[in-house]
């Protein structure tokens, strides 16, 4: 009988360390039950979120991922069997299911959408066409509702939800500032993504180097939250608008996280600040796509793949975008 390899969470990681906390098993290939659908997993996307998942919090937008559980993931890749009439052996798929060579999912919990096939790279279905991109156009659009003219700053900026939002607020006529961390990130945000300035917060004064800009800022996409927030806050334009994406910068820790020191700046400078979440708008979030797709099919959408081969190298891929090692989208290739 084939052999299905899986990830399991047998314990909460410390810090990144997550060859302590995690174990790859053997199992036979499961087979679908009525409803359900096998996935051929070819990629696993590697997602800061899902850091969250594998606390014990409870408070989280959704509930911790149970100990003794497969590691669960955006997943993309070929239907290998179902018994759902709306998928077939051969479709490309999308959908949270299990870091694993195969993945068994029921398509509503799991969200499994039919993807194109004819895109050039399949893996844009991760990257500029994938829940990335969609996260990052709600949260520019529809949250902090930018307009041409104004100034953007997007942290975690050459990660892949940030490497978007930059682009995104770029084609929408806004003037881009990123923050990211190291040399080779912030040149990558100036050359290959045409950003007015990036700003390298392991090496630079973050407050200070927005204190510089004329207007202060009067959009904030924020990835990371934490003390870069504290820098940013002081640095808003009057009215200006914080879409709370992610707070990356807090996901490892077991506990709840002081909110920002410089809340006080939310009166001053009557600033609004939302927390979103994709899943809210996924309703309409298909309209987004033709946009998404012909900026894509023009050059002016990119996304850089960080690819790691092999599901038995999960682990350090996982790391490795938390810690900041990838430029773009980290993505694991398990088969195709
Ligand atoms: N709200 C939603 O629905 C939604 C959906 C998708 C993603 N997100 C959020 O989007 C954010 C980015 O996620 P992603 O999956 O696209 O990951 P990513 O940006 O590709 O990778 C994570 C990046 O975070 C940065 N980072 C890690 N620790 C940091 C710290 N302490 N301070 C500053 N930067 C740090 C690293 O870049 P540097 O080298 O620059 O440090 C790293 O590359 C996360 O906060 C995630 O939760 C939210």
């Amino acid at each position: 009988m084939a052999d299905n390899r899986y990830w399991r969470l047998d314990d909460h990681p410390r810090g990144n360390d997550f060859a302590a906390a995690f174990s790859l098993q053997h199992e036979p290939v499961p087979a679908p039950g009525p409803g359900q659908v096998l996935i051929r997993n070819h990629w696993l996307s590697m997602d800061a979120g899902t850091r969250m998942w594998i606390t014990p919090r409870t408070d989280g937008y959704q509930p911790p991922l149970p100990l003794g559980s497969k590691m669960m993931g955006l997943c993309l890749g070929e239907v290998a069997a179902s018994r759902d009439s709306a998928f077939a052996e051969g479709d490309l798929v999308r959908c949270f299911g299990q870091w694993a060579d195969y993945a068994l999912v029921d398509p509503a919990a799991s969200a499994l959408t039919k993807v194109d096939a004819d895109v050039g790279d399949v893996r844009q279905h991760l990257g500029a066409l994938g829940l990335n991109a969609l996260t990052a156009w709600a949260g520019l659009v529809e949250v902090a509702k930018v307009q041409p003219g104004e100034t953007v700053l997007v942290s975690a900026a050459a990660g892949a939800t940030g490497s978007l939002a930059c682009q995104i607020a770029r084609n929408l006529g806004c003037t881009v500032i990123g923050i990211a961390g190291g040399p080779e990130k912030c040149r990558y945000l100036i050359e290959e993504l045409g950003l007015a300035q990036a700003i390298d917060y392991r090496n630079a004064d973050v407050a200070a180097a927005l204190a510089a800009l004329p207007g202060g800022i009067n959009a904030y996409f924020d990835n990371v939250g934490g003390p870069m927030l504290d820098a940013v806050l002081p640095n808003m334009a009057h009215y200006g608008r914080i879409a709370l994406c992610g707070l990356v910068s807090t996901y490892d820790s077991d506990a709840p996280v002081p909110g920002p020191a410089r809340f006080d700046q939310l009166l001053m400078r009557r600033l609004t600040i939302t927390g979103f979440f994709l899943p809210d708008f996924l309703d309409r979030a298909g309209g987004y796509l033709p946009q998404l797709r012909a900026w894509l099919d023009t050059g002016k959408l990119a996304m850089r793949f960080e690819e790691t081969h092999g599901l038995e190298r999960a682990l350090d891929a996982y790391a490795g975008m938390l810690t900041g090692r990838n430029i773009g989208k980290a993505i694991v290739r398990v088969h195709g």
